[in-house]
């Protein structure tokens, strides 16, 4: 009989043969996956965690603070955060192409953690790597176009031979609703346990044309009210995600306030799914997508249109990159 708490007694156990007292590091993206590997070996080995957190200034309002209050009061885990915003915008400048963005950013995800994970080796603090590997993920092996994690499952992908970890996979035996129980059970909060998928390019692949800051303040601002209204109407758990997207190469003309405006339309794609690889567009509330469109036009000023993504995939996938 599998309870909650017995999968938890037993990962932690695991962990503390495996580890033994040796030190551990893990890169939180703020997603569950990483967020509950990390609180399970936090309550095996302590202190001797290291937890790495990498601002990439593609995360949405308020993921930065969940990672660095709501996590480390829940969990009392050593954290690191590398703000390295400036450097993801100087690689991203002028890359419009998707595929181009995706490997500037793992590219530049990898170069961050590396550094930070060689200063802890270092220092004698990590020889461990964890990893939010799920049952699916092992079974796809190698599936997934995570960038949140550095995924690879027997050796960590392209990492420097002086930098070579032993991997620990406390999830890699769980399924998605496991990892979520395990979570509550460790006591972390909601937000995080019942985040919404979100992709590791984060909003870079939310921007269509290239990146800057300017664009990414805007995106997040729209952002943070369509998820804002979603939730306070109740809808998360009917939604799998709800992209933001914003048109940034596209402007249209408006009327706001005093005269005429030429902006920029961001895009909604509310979308409902078990498991991603098929989605249907989600028939949200009238209501519901007048207070969004009418908060985003009000306050956030770049944006004057606000239109509805009715596409399913196939043919449409669920990003617009
Ligand atoms: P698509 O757009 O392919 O998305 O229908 C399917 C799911 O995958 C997420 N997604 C990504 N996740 N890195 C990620 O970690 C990526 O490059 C990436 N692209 C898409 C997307 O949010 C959706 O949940």
């Amino acid at each position: 009989q599998w309870t909650t708490s017995s999968i938890v007694d037993e990962q932690v156990a695991r962990i503390r043969t495996e580890i033994g007292d040796g030190h551990a590091i893990c890169a939180l993206s703020g997603g569950v996956d990483s967020a509950v590997a990390g609180a399970l070996v936090q309550r095996a080995i302590g202190e001797r965690l290291t937890c790495v957190l990498v601002d990439h200034g593609l995360l949405r309002a308020g993921e930065r603070t969940q990672v660095e209050r709501d996590f480390v009061a829940a969990t009392g885990v050593n954290l690191v955060t590398v703000d390295a915003r400036e450097q993801f915008l100087a690689a991203l400048a002028g890359v419009s192409d998707p595929e181009e963005k995706r490997k500037i950013i793992g590219r530049e995800f990898i170069r961050v953690f590396e550094e930070a994970a060689r200063d802890l080796k270092e220092q004698g603090d990590a020889e461990f790597l964890v990893q939010g590997t799920l049952y699916p993920d092992v079974v796809e092996s190698g599936g997934g176009t995570g960038t949140s994690n550095i995924k690879s499952h027997h050796n960590v992908g392209g990492l420097p031979e002086d930098l070579q970890f032993t991997l620990v996979e406390p999830l890699r035996l769980l399924f998605k609703d496991e990892v979520r129980r395990v979570g509550l059970e460790l006591g972390l909060p909601e937000t995080i346990v019942h985040r919404q998928p979100f992709p590791g390019p984060g909003l870079g692949i939310r921007i269509i044309g290239d990146v800057t800051g300017d664009r990414l303040d805007t995106l997040r601002a729209a952002d943070a009210i369509a998820r804002e209204e979603l939730s306070a109407a109740g809808l998360d758990h009917d939604i799998w995600q709800c992209p933001v997207v914003l048109l940034a190469d596209v402007r249209s003309v408006g009327v706001q306030g005093d005269g005429r405006t030429y902006g920029h339309p961001v895009v909604l794609r509310p979308v409902s799914s078990e498991d991603a690889m098929t989605a249907d567009w989600t028939r949200l509330p009238y209501d519901v997508l007048e207070r969004i469109s009418t908060r985003i036009t009000n306050e956030v000023a770049e944006v004057n249109r606000v239109v509805l993504d009715v596409t399913s995939k196939p043919p449409g996938t669920i990003e617009w990159e």
